[in-house]
Parts: C-alpha cells; sequence; structure tokens
C-alpha cells in the first residue's frame, strides 16, 4: 500500500516537473522574446534620438535645454553663436522673449519651460543681425532718398539768383571803383563761386545721371589715387598701407569710384593725428567687391554716426558735410551700400560693398 501511494506520488512529481519544464521553456521564450522587442525599441530610440539631434542641429537657430544654470544641451547653431554671454543677458532680463544686442550683433530670443519636466527650459535665439542691419539700411536709404531730393530743389532755385547775382558783381567790378570796394566785390564773387561750387557737386554727385561703366580693376583704380595722394599723408605722418586681394576686373565707372575713395580717404587724413595709420583693402567676399578704408583716428560717437550721410552734416569748422552723402550716392549709383564702424578715439573702419556682377 505504501509503495502504491509513493509510485504514485513519485509519477504525479515527475508530470509536474514536465510541465514546468515546459512551462519555464516557454516563459524562456517569451523572455527572449521580450528582450529582442527591448533591443528593437532601444535601437529604434536611439536612432529618433539621433534623428532629433540632426534636425536640432541643423537649425537655424540656437536650441540650448537648461536645468536652472546648467546647460544640459545645445545645438550647432549655438555653439557657433557663443551663446553663453546672450543666455547671461537673457538671464537678468527676466521677461520670457525679448531682443539684446551684444556689440555690432543683434539677437531675438524667447524660453520656454518644458512640459513635464521641473526646472527645465529650453531657450531659443535667433540671430538678427543680418535683417536688423538690412532694415536700418532700408531706413537710411529713404531718409536719405528724401534728404537728396529736397537738396536737390533748393540747390536748383539757388542756381538761377546766383547766376544774376554772379553777373551783377562781375558789373560791378568793371565800373571804376576805389580799391576797397574792388575787394569788397571780389569778396562777393569769391563767396558766389564757392556756393556755386557746392550747388554743382550737389547737383552732379546727389544723382549721378548715368555711370560711365568701364571694366577696371578697383585696386588700379585705388593706386591712381595713392599715387598722387600719397606724398601729403607721409609729410602728414601718417602711415598708409594698401592690401587687395582682387580677382578680376569690375563693372565701375573710375572716376566716380575715385571721387568716393578720395573723400573717405580726406575724411580718415582730417580725423587723424600725427603718427596715425589709414589702410585701405580690396577683397571679394561672396557676391561682392569690398573696399575698406580704415583709420585709428578720433572717431566719432554714436549721435554722429548716426547722421554723417545727411548732406551738410559736419562737425568740422571749414567742413560743408557733402562727402560722405557724395560717397554714398556713388556707390548706390553702383547698386552697392556702405557700412560704418566706429569708436571714439580708436577709430572708424568704411566698408563698401559693391555687386561683383
Ligand atoms: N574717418 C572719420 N573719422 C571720424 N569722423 C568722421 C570720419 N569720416 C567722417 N566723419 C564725420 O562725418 C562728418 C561728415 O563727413 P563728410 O565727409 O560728409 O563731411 P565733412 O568732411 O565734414 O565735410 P566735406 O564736405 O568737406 O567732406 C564729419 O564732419 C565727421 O564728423
Ligand atoms: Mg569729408
Amino acid at each position: 500500500m505504501e509503495k502504491e501511494l509513493l509510485r504514485d506520488a513519485f509519477l504525479e512529481f515527475s508530470r509536474a516537473s514536465e510541465s514546468l519544464i515546459a512551462y519555464y521553456s516557454l516563459l524562456e521564450k517569451t523572455v527572449e522574446a521580450l528582450k529582442r522587442e527591448i533591443e528593437q525599441k532601444n535601437r529604434e530610440l536611439e536612432s529618433t534620438k539621433e534623428d532629433l539631434r540632426t534636425i536640432l542641429d541643423s537649425l537655424p537657430v540656437a536650441v540650448i535645454v537648461m536645468e536652472e544654470d546648467r546647460v544640459l544641451f545645445s545645438n550647432n547653431r549655438a555653439r557657433e553663436m557663443r551663446f553663453e554671454p546672450i543666455l547671461e543677458r537673457i538671464n537678468l532680463d527676466g521677461k520670457k522673449e525679448g531682443e539684446t544686442k551684444i556689440s555690432a550683433s543683434s539677437y531675438r530670443w524667447k524660453r520656454e519651460s518644458l512640459s513635464g519636466r521641473k526646472n527645465q527650459e529650453i531657450v531659443v535665439i535667433e540671430d538678427t543681425t543680418e535683417v536688423e542691419k538690412m532694415r536700418e539700411r532700408l531706413e537710411m536709404d529713404q531718409r536719405l532718398k528724401a534728404m537728396g531730393e529736397m537738396a536737390l530743389r533748393i540747390a536748383h532755385e539757388i542756381k538761377n539768383p546766383l547766376g544774376s547775382m554772379e553777373l551783377f558783381a562781375s558789373m560791378l567790378l568793371k565800373d571804376t571803383l576805389e580799391e576797397k570796394q574792388k575787394s569788397y566785390v571780389e569778396h562777393i564773387s569769391e563767396g558766389i563761386r564757392n556756393i556755386d561750387r557746392i550747388v554743382n557737386n550737389l547737383l552732379s554727385y546727389t544723382k549721378p545721371k548715368s555711370l560711365c561703366l568701364r571694366k577696371v580693376r578697383l585696386s588700379d583704380v585705388i593706386r591712381e589715387i595713392l599715387d598722387f595722394m600719397r606724398l601729403s599723408f607721409e609729410q602728414s605722418g601718417i602711415e598708409l598701407t594698401f592690401r587687395e586681394r582682387e580677382k578680376g576686373p569690375k563693372s565701375v565707372d573710375p572716376h566716380l569710384m575715385k571721387l568716393a575713395v578720395m573723400n573717405l580717404l580726406m575724411n580718415a587724413k582730417e580725423a587723424l593725428d600725427q603718427g596715425g595709420k589709414i589702410e585701405i583693402e580690396v577683397k571679394e567676399e561672396g557676391k561682392f567687391t569690398v573696399l575698406v578704408v580704415a583709420d585709428n583716428g578720433r572717431g566719432m560717437t554714436e549721435e554722429v554716426k548716426k547722421s554723417i550721410f545727411n548732406p551738410f552734416f559736419t562737425t568740422k569748422e571749414k567742413g560743408v558735410g557733402l562727402g560722405l552723402f557724395t560717397v554714398y550716392n556713388i556707390v548706390k549709383a553702383h547698386g552697392g551700400f556702405i557700412e560704418v564702424e566706429s569708436k571714439v578715439n580708436e577709430g572708424t573702419r568704411f566698408t563698401i560693398f559693391l555687386p561683383t556682377g
């Protein structure tokens, strides 16, 4: 009896263990399948992460993820932008979005808390320097166009009475006058000639009617000016350097370009004391031929800088204030634009961009 019981129990046990083994191997298979599935999901996650990174890195805006003061993530554009000083500004400013300027660069930014993550926020920064520059250029174009038109109208109005004044003055001179009176009349004539010169300059350079385009190397044009100005610069103790990396000739009006560069050089000279330096450079940048005239002279304040291209704006006792207005009009007539950077007591840099076309 006992034997039978033992055998039954044994049989029961071996049946149970067999089904346990079967279950176990089924479980093993399921675990294996689950492991494979997890690995697959991990790979998918990794590649999604990779895709996300590629997308973030190819964005034209800076993306930074912050946890309090710590940067958790930054994309390519953020690193190129050297975002740290911008972030400092943003952090000082308690707002959610805004604009900021760091030296000559402008930025627009926005920040947002990351949902579901405590203390984490995403900051997006866009470099708006070029847009800002274009906006300023457009404003300047509109303002100078209006001013130019007004100056032209006034110049035309002045021209006629000026002609009669000159005629009458010369008639007076022919009469028998005392020496003293003669010298008065000569002073009047001299004054009239001066005004006439200014008016003529204004008329011819505010709107150069037609450009006399020639295929020339800009550097040859500059060399010609330098040949004839060098002596006067040397005598003033000014060091002049000229660098050129020009690929080929350009379509420009050599006479007008000469006038523009001469005006810039005269201004640079007048801003320098003994021992100053002037650098001239011609180079090519993308679609533009770039001409730089830089000096290490007295520079100008932001306030002065805003007005320098206006007709008749001058800070000089004997200045007329038409030099830069002329330069601006010549550059405009060539389809280009001009930029200026300046710091008081450090110097000034004028950069002319001419389409190479
Ligand atoms: N290189 C420079 N450095 C410092 N200030 C400058 C420079 N170039 C121009 N400026 C400022 O811009 C003003 C306008 O220059 P612009 O050449 O139009 O007139 P101007 O030199 O005063 O007179 P002019 O008609 O005789 O040239 C100057 O009076 C000066 O204040
Ligand atoms: Mg001048």
